[in-house]
């Protein structure tokens, strides 16, 4: 059974549809470790609910990158992790655990990348940009992790119409929808080895 790794910043509801689908056999794989960097996450609440080991792993917990880099790396390693799940996690991966875990970091953004990514795009700006910028269609990518925001190899992508009416709330409701579908979907792709991870 594939192990897999998550980390979360926030309120978790993708980490949440990653152990609802691992629970209902739809990915074959288990959580093992979540792991965010911030101690207030609903994710770490939710995950411990759920019986899974949980690490609070930071700044606060570690101010030297690389010492942070280090120590999730050295959790991530210790727990045989084979995938890590970026869900809402707002930070940088570090070059230790980009070096040991190459082409195995995968992370889900709320836009049809490349439009819409990089720093600061995240939460609502995402979706204010995609209205500001008169899109009809937006939608969501999943995408190996890099040294870099939302710049790594495209894994799958599914596009959500924009209406006239939305407003970034009404259109990030939407998109998160599909998202935890298509996160869970793709997940279970890599696993049953229907998508291929390039340079693993
Ligand atoms: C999601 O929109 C995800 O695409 C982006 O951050 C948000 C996290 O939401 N990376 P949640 O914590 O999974 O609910």
């Amino acid at each position: 059974m594939k192990k897999l790794g998550i980390l979360v910043s926030g309120r978790g509801s993708n980490m949440m549809a990653i152990i609802n689908a691992c629970e209902q056999g739809a990915i074959s794989a288990e959580v093992e470790l979540v792991i965010s960097n911030n101690k207030d996450s609903l994710a770490l609440v939710l995950a411990q609910e759920k019986n899974i080991e949980t690490a609070y792993l930071g700044s606060s917990t570690h101010p030297d990158l690389e010492a942070l880099d280090n120590a999730m790396n050295e959790a991530l390693i210790a727990h045989d992790i084979d995938l890590v799940l970026l869900a809402g996690y707002m930070k940088k991966i570090g070059p230790k655990m980009l070096a040991s875990f190459k082409g195995r970091i995968i992370n889900i953004h709320p836009s049809l990348l490349p439009r819409h990514g990089g720093q600061g795009m995240y939460g609502l700006n995402v979706h204010r940009a995609v209205i500001d910028a008169g899109d009809k269609e937006t939608g969501v990518t999943i995408h190996l992790v890099d040294g870099e925001y939302d710049k790594g190899a495209i894994l799958a992508q599914k596009a959500v119409a924009v209406a006239a009416d939305d407003t970034p709330e009404s259109l990030a409701a939407r998109v998160l929808k599909v998202e935890h579908v298509l996160f869970a979907e793709t997940i279970q792709k890599i696993i049953d080895g229907s998508i291929i991870l390039p340079g693993v």
